[in-house]
């Protein structure tokens, strides 16, 4: 039978061997494509292409819930509950199942797949595969990697301690992103899917060790996107603040705030989180588009409003008290032709708290857009110049020489 497959090939003409699509990317089928995207993805390239699939296919039988159905061979187990009538969204909705990420690094897609927690994006079908929805009953998972200490940590780290020299903040970099950002500055954490999964228990003892080891107070997730899989990550701040109950210290999320409802962030209080880094990666949505390469307008829409929302929310409800809040400004001026824009989006944040930690980031020549430059220090002098005209007293730029703080 023929159905609208896509496959996807590498084009050698565009391929330097960089060896993303081979070592970071973990192909679920290497002898032949079942279509998941995650090497076209993650190709930072653009050297892997789509082109329709039109080899006949056989059909194999899977079970769902006990439920025996019938579905054709070489695609995900996403792609065949898709045929099915299962409905999958990018931004949480009752009903509805999640798959932010789409390339095998968030688990948030996860189903019990012959027993195991497995992501369905990322997952073949094969005949006599038996799959279970409800997943309650077993520890959620995700990839995570890179637990290490540094020294100037990140965007809802206090500029006061980010003083250049000595470690202050241990941290970890959960895999898979909900958005596309062309000048994504962490793609081999974003795209990996190539680690083994970690359950939160697992990921807390890990960083808790390296706070021990290194003898910081500060504990630190970031990405990819960490809030992906709700459940992973409360269980992961619980577990965090179980093993660090001592009022030094800092539990620390580094977020791109898409998905942060009022909801999530009152449960991310309760088990323990103290500094939230949310990055408002724009103030319009054409530059919000732009930035994150997110090409669904309603899609951009909805997390542009919900970080917004996010941030106010928890300035209303938990800042300063509670939770230290850092917020983060994408710059190059590729994404600010006019310097208006910028203005008004220091104004906005100004309006909500004119004191609030602003942090600037100078985004570099990375992935797929290195025709950039990175901004010069005299630049990013001036950013920080105009979001101070702007009502903003506490912006930290980030150049070439370090971070510049107030
Ligand atoms: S959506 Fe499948 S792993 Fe993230």
């Amino acid at each position: 039978m023929v159905l609208g497959f896509k496959k996807y090939v590498k084009n050698s003409s565009k391929c330097v061997n960089c060896g993303t699509c081979s070592l970071i990317v973990s192909c679920p089928s290497p002898h032949r494509c079942i279509g998941c995207r995650s090497c076209y993805l993650a190709c930072p390239n653009k050297a892997i292409i789509e082109i329709p699939d039109q080899s006949d296919r056989k059909m194999v039988e899977i079970s769902i819930d006990g439920a025996v159905h019938k579905v054709p061979e070489y695609i995900t187990v996403k792609q065949a509950l898709e045929l099915l009538g299962f409905r999958f969204t990018k931004f949480p909705e009752k009903e509805a199942l999640f798959s932010p990420c789409e390339t095998g690094g968030c688990f948030a897609c996860a189903l019990i797949i012959d027993g195991e927690l497995k992501p369905s994006c990322h997952t073949p079908v094969m005949d006599g595969l038996r799959i279970k929805t409800d997943i309650s009953s077993h520890e959620p998972l995700r990839i995570v990697e890179g637990f290490q200490p540094h020294p100037v940590g990140g965007v809802g780290t206090p500029y006061w301690l980010k003083r250049r020299g000595y470690y202050i903040e241990v941290a970890c970099f959960s895999a898979g992103c909900n958005l596309r950002c062309p000048t994504c500055q962490n793609f081999h954490v974003t795209y990996n899917s190539s680690l083994k999964p970690l359950t939160s228990r697992e990921a807390a003892k890990l960083l808790t060790s390296c706070r021990v080891r290194f003898g910081v107070d500060r504990l630190a997730i970031s990405g990819g996107e960490p809030t992906l899989n709700r459940r992973w990550l409360i269980e992961f701040f619980r577990e965090l603040k179980g093993r660090n109950p001592d009022k030094k210290a800092r539990l620390h999320l580094d977020t791109n705030t898409t998905l942060l409802t009022q909801d999530y962030i009152d449960e991310l209080v309760e088990v323990g989180v103290t500094d939230i880094g949310a990055d408002l990666k724009a103030l319009d949505l054409d530059t919000f588009q732009l930035i994150t390469g997110i090409s669904d307008k309603n899609l951009a829409r909805k997390y542009l409003e919900t970080s917004w929302r996010a941030v106010k929310y928890i300035v209303d409800n938990y800042y300063p008290d509670e939770i230290f809040l850092g917020i983060g400004i994408p710059y190059n001026r590729a994404f600010y032709p006019s310097i208006e824009k910028l203005y008004r989006f220091g104004e906005k944040i100004a309006k909500i708290d004119p004191d609030v930690q602003v942090v600037v980031l100078d985004y570099r020549p990375e992935f797929r857009r290195r025709d950039i430059d990175r901004p010069s220090f005299n630049e990013m002098f001036e950013v920080k110049r105009i979001l101070e005209e702007s009502g903003l007293n506490t912006v930290i730029v980030q150049t070439i020489y370090g971070h510049i703080g107030p």
